[in-house]
C-alpha cells in the first residue's frame, strides 16, 4: 500500500460547492428584486388521486370540447392523466426558431438575456424535448391566451420562477398589440396585463414561499437568514383570488448550511430559532404552504401547479468533465439517460412528493427536474450581469467565480417548462 493521499471529505467539497453556488445566486438575486420559475407536470399519481382529478375536470365541465377532440383524435397526443413527461430525450432540430428573442421581447431581465449579453452560439435554442410516451403539443400563443382569458395567472417563488414567468410573458406578448398590453414591475409583485383577453400573468416574489427575514431586502450572508417556517399568510394574502397559481421553491434552501428555522412565538423573538437540516426545515415550510392551500383555495375555482427543482450545474465532474469549470463552455446537453447530478437534491424531491400527495387540493406537478438536468449548455454562464452591469472581460475570464450555472438563458429551457404548463392548460 502506498501512502494514501490526504483526502478531503466529500461532504466538505459538497458544502463548498453549494456555498459557492449560493453566493453566485445571491449576487444575481440582489440585482433584480423578484423571481419566477416553472416546469412541466407530472401526473402519475396514485389511482385514487388520478380519479379525483378526472372527476374534478368532469364536474367542472371545463374541458374545452376542441381540446377533448384533440386528445381523442390522436392516441399519442399528450394527456395529463396518462403521459409522463419526465422520461424523454432532447432532440436537435436546426430549423427550430424560438417564438421570441431577447431583442424582440421587452420584458426580459438582463440576467437571462444571454445573446444580448454576447453569447454567440445559438445551438442551445435548437433542442426540443421529446417525451418517450407521447407528443407534447407545441406552444400556441393564441390558444394559450384563450385558455387564460378572464383569468389571473400567478407564478410564485424565486428567480427561477421569475424566469418561467418572463418566458410565458414573452411567448405570448408579441401576439398582443401594444395598446392592449401593459407591464407593472415592483420589488415583490409584477403584473403583465393582456387587456383584450382581460387576463394577467403575474409574478410574486417569495423565494422560500414561507416568510423569512430575507424576502424584501435580501440578506447576502445565508448564515444570517432566519425562516419563519410556520408563517406564510403575509405572502399568501396576495395569492387569494388568483385563478391559476404556479409555485416553486428550492435553490434558496440549498446553501449547504443548516437553516435557522423559527416557529411559534418566542419572547426572545428571532433568537428562538433552531438550526435544522435543509430537508427537515423544507418539510416544515412546505407543509405550512400546503396547509394554507388546503384551507384557502377552492379547487373548483383555482388550479394549483408546483414546479419541481430547477437543477444547478456547479460541478462538472457530475457529468464526467473533470477539467470543466462548472457549466462554462458546455455546448451540448448530457446524453446519458437519467443523468442526475449533485445539483438536484433527491431528499427535497421526496419531501415534495410526500407533502403534495397528502393535500386535499389537487396540485399538478410540473416535473421539470430530469429534463433540465440534461441541459448543462443552457445556463446564463458568463453571459449575465452582476450588480446591474454586464460582466467585465476580466470577470468573464474567471468563470469559476462568475459563471451563473443556476439561471437559464431566455429564450431557452424555461420555454419547455411552459410548453408543459401549456399542455396542461389545454385541459383546463
Ligand atoms: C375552445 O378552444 C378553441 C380553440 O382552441 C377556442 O376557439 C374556443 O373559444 C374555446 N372554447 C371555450 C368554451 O373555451
Ligand atoms: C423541426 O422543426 C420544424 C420547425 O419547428 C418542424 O416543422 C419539424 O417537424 C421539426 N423536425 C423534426 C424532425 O422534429
Ligand atoms: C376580467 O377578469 C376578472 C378576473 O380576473 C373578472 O373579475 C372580471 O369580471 C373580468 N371582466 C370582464 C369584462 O370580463
Ligand atoms: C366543488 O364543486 C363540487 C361539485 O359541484 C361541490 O360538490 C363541492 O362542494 C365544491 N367544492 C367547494 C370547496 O366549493
Ligand atoms: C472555451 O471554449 C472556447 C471555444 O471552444 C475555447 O477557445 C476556450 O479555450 C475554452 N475555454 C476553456 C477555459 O476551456
Ligand atoms: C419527478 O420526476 C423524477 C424522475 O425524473 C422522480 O424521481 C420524482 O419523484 C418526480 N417528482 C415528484 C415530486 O413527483
Amino acid at each position: 500500500m502506498g501512502n494514501p493521499k490526504p483526502k478531503v471529505p466529500l461532504s466538505i467539497i459538497t458544502i463548498t460547492i453549494s456555498v459557492l453556488a449560493f453566493l453566485a445566486l445571491l449576487y444575481t438575486e440582489r440585482i433584480s428584486s423578484t423571481s419566477f420559475s416553472s416546469s412541466s407536470i407530472f401526473r402519475f399519481k396514485p389511482c385514487a388521486k388520478r380519479n379525483a382529478a378526472k372527476k374534478y375536470v368532469k364536474d367542472k365541465r371545463d374541458l374545452n370540447v376542441s381540446a377533448l377532440d384533440y386528445a381523442a383524435d390522436d392516441r399519442f397526443e399528450f394527456d395529463p392523466e396518462e403521459c409522463s413527461l419526465v422520461n424523454g430525450k432532447w432532440v436537435f432540430n436546426s430549423s427550430i426558431k424560438p417564438l421570441y428573442t431577447d431583442m424582440t421581447c421587452p420584458y426580459l431581465d438582463r440576467q437571462v438575456s444571454c445573446v444580448k449579453n454576447g453569447k454567440m452560439d445559438l445551438d442551445y435554442q435548437k433542442w426540443e424535448w421529446m417525451p418517450d410516451d407521447c407528443i407534447l403539443p407545441r406552444f400556441d400563443p393564441i390558444k394559450a391566451l384563450q385558455k387564460i382569458q378572464g383569468k389571473r395567472v400567478m407564478f410564485v417563488g424565486d428567480s427561477l420562477q421569475r424566469g418561467q414567468w418572463q418566458s410565458f410573458v414573452c411567448l405570448v406578448e408579441s401576439f398582443i398589440p401594444l395598446e392592449q398590453k401593459s407591464m407593472k414591475r415592483g420589488r415583490i409583485h409584477n403584473v403583465f396585463k393582456a387587456k383584450e383577453y382581460n387576463a394577467t400573468i403575474e409574478f410574486y416574489w417569495a423565494p422560500f414561499l414561507v416568510e423569512s427575514n430575507s424576502d424584501l431586502h435580501i440578506i447576502a450572508d445565508p448564515k444570517k437568514r432566519i425562516l419563519k417556517v410556520d408563517s406564510v399568510a403575509k405572502h399568501a394574502k396576495h395569492w387569494i383570488g388568483v385563478d391559476i397559481l404556479v409555485f416553486n421553491t428550492y435553490v434558496w434552501w440549498m446553501s449547504g448550511l443548516k437553516i435557522k428555522s423559527l416557529w411559534g412565538s418566542f419572547a426572545n423573538g428571532e433568537e428562538g430559532y433552531e438550526e435544522l437540516d435543509a430537508p427537515v426545515s423544507y418539510t416544515l415550510g412546505l407543509k405550512t404552504w400546503a396547509n394554507w392551500v388546503d384551507s384557502n383555495i377552492n379547487p373548483n375555482k383555482t388550479r394549483v401547479f408546483f414546479t419541481t427543482m430547477s437543477p444547478t450545474h456547479q460541478r462538472s465532474a457530475d457529468w464526467g468533465n473533470e477539467k470543466g469549470i462548472k457549466c462554462f463552455n458546455e455546448t451540448k446537453p448530457i446524453i446519458k439517460k437519467r443523468h442526475w447530478g449533485t445539483g438536484s437534491d433527491k431528499r427535497i424531491m421526496s419531501v415534495v412528493t410526500k407533502v403534495v400527495a397528502r393535500m386535499k387540493v389537487p396540485v399538478t406537478l410540473l416535473n421539470i427536474t430530469q429534463l433540465s438536468e440534461y441541459r448543462i449548455d443552457a445556463h446564463s454562464s458568463i453571459y449575465t450581469e452582476l450588480g446591474g452591469k454586464l460582466l467585465t472581460d476580466e470577470q468573464k475570464e474567471d468563470p469559476l467565480h462568475y459563471a451563473d450555472c443556476i439561471h437559464w438563458c431566455l429564450p431557452g429551457v424555461p420555454d419547455t417548462w411552459n410548453r408543459i404548463f401549456y399542455a396542461h392548460l389545454l385541459y383546463l
